[in-house]
């Protein structure tokens, strides 16, 4: 013993290994560097939220108008942690929302509603940000209703003409220029937080832009849903688009092949943010241990409108597709899974998820894993919602295009990746961090 606790004589971050092939193993240190200058891009950033009443988009609005205020942090964002320093993030003051939707509200009501039931949201902070909240909301307007499924259309309380198909495209598509050359935005984003759709039934017109287009023109309503025509209209226009939901109906082939017309870059779907996000960190464990899961049983309740929504067998099918693809690609075997989601009201937004993972040890020994999750929904989803727009923006100022797959982390189901190990995505994004960072155009 030399008198030094034990930490200081076993590899602490930077130490040196050497192995059997003489090559030196160096653990990378321990990101604690001050952060390097940054210097924003010039301009503002437009942000259009679909949903944007939404418990998700009230709470983006807030907590980035509280930031710009300085009267709150930034917790939660992984565009402020150290691995994304030097980066020219747009700063979040610079950002201005607006935002389609179909019900009346405005941003102040819809954040005293949230307060009323969760307690997140707080009134004061509110009375604070009176004017930024009245000056969003005058920057949403009424969105479209093509094919929502019923529960949707029941949610419904701005008034809606049923129009073709190609009069609802050019509305959004007028809708999202207004807001460009009122405010004198240099760049927009899009981001889909409309309620969850039901699956669509596969039709012909989602495989080619040419058939899609047909569909549109033939005005079949059938063939769509709301989501289609946004991610369609953000295409058309070249604004980098986030889709946060599980609807598939956003991301059809016709739409990728539109965003690849336009040389834009878009991800999907359904953010990774709760009982998913903490499947996808503790599965490699089993993984990497050799420890075999036998079954994996999760459990969901939640409250509020979303969960109203996935209350119907229809629309809860996009969700459970979402989060119930992971496990066997992670662990690399199939085995016993259930992901059940259920409607309880009084929950409102603070979700609770329970999760029992049955496994196998050394001499076959059975043993158990349970968690239970309590997050609030809103609170997490926000600060990656404020981070995709981010990274959207700058893929765009780096002039990529396509699927950003080093987005995978935050996503429950990204489009494109077969990797659904969080510490192997996220090795991903920070490897895309540092060829950002050398990026001489930015
Ligand atoms: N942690 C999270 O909050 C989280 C994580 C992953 C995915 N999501 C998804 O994000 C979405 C939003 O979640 P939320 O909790 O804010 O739900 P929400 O029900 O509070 O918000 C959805 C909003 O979309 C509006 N809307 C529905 N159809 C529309 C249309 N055609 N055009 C314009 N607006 C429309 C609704 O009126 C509502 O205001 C849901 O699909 C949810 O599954 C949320």
């Amino acid at each position: 013993m030399d008198g030094r606790p034990l930490g200081a004589r076993t590899l602490a971050h930077g130490a040196t290994f050497r192995d059997a092939d003489a090559k030196p193993f160096r653990y990378p240190p321990a990101p604690t560097l001050p952060k390097p200058k940054q210097t924003p891009p010039a301009g503002r950033l437009g942000v259009w939220l679909f949903g944007a009443y939404g418990g998700l988009a009230t709470t983006v609005v807030v907590g980035a108008r509280a930031i710009a205020r300085k009267l709150a942090g930034t917790t939660g964002l992984a565009t402020e942690l150290p691995a994304a320093a030097g980066i020219p993030w747009q700063a979040i003051d610079g950002m201005v929302f607006g935002g389609h939707e179909i019900r009346r509200s405005d941003y102040a009501k819809a954040a005293a509603e949230i307060h009323g039931v969760t307690g997140s949201l707080p009134p004061e902070l509110i009375g604070k940000l009176k004017k930024d909240l009245a000056a969003a909301s005058r920057n949403v307007v009424t969105g479209v209703m093509p094919n929502p499924g019923r529960t949707i259309a029941s949610l419904a309380d701005r008034a809606q003409k049923r129009t073709p198909l190609k009069q609802q495209m050019a509305a959004i598509e007028r809708d999202l220029r207004a807001f460009q050359r009122r405010h004198k935005l240099d760049r927009v984003v899009c981001v889909n937080l409309t309620s969850t759709e039901p699956p669509l039934r596969p039709s012909p017109a989602h495989k080619t832009l040419a058939a899609f287009e047909r569909a549109l023109a033939k005005d079949d309503q059938k063939a769509v849903r709301p989501s289609a025509l946004y991610a369609y209209a953000a295409a058309r226009l070249g604004f980098p688009f986030v889709h946060f939901t599980p609807s598939e109906s956003a991301l059809l082939p016709a739409i990728q092949e539109a965003f690849a017309a336009s040389k834009t870059p878009w991800m999907g779907r359904d953010g990774k943010t709760g009982e998913t996000l903490v499947k996808s960190a503790l599965a490699p464990m089993f993984a990497i241990r050799n420890l075999r899961v036998l079954s994996w049983q999760g459990y969901n309740i939640l409250g509020d409108r979303d969960g109203r929504v996935l209350a119907d067998a229809e629309n809860k099918q996009s969700k459970v597709a979402t989060k119930d693809a992971l496990l066997p690609s992670i662990l690399g075997y199939p085995l016993h899974t259930h992901v059940g989601i259920d409607y309880v009201p009084s929950l409102h937004d603070l979700k609770t998820a329970w999760d029992f993972v049955h496994f196998e040890g050394f001499l076959g020994f059975r043993m158990s894993l349970q968690f239970t999750w309590q997050g609030c929904d809103a609170i997490l989803a926000a600060p990656l919602v404020l981070d995709l727009v981010r990274f959207a923006d700058l893929a765009q100022r780096r002039g990529e295009h396509g699927s950003m797959a080093h987005l995978a982390a935050f996503f429950k189901q990204p489009i494109g990746v077969a990797e659904h190990d969080l510490h192997r995505q996220w090795q991903r994004l920070v490897a895309y961090l540092e060829r950002a960072r050398g990026d001489r155009r930015l």
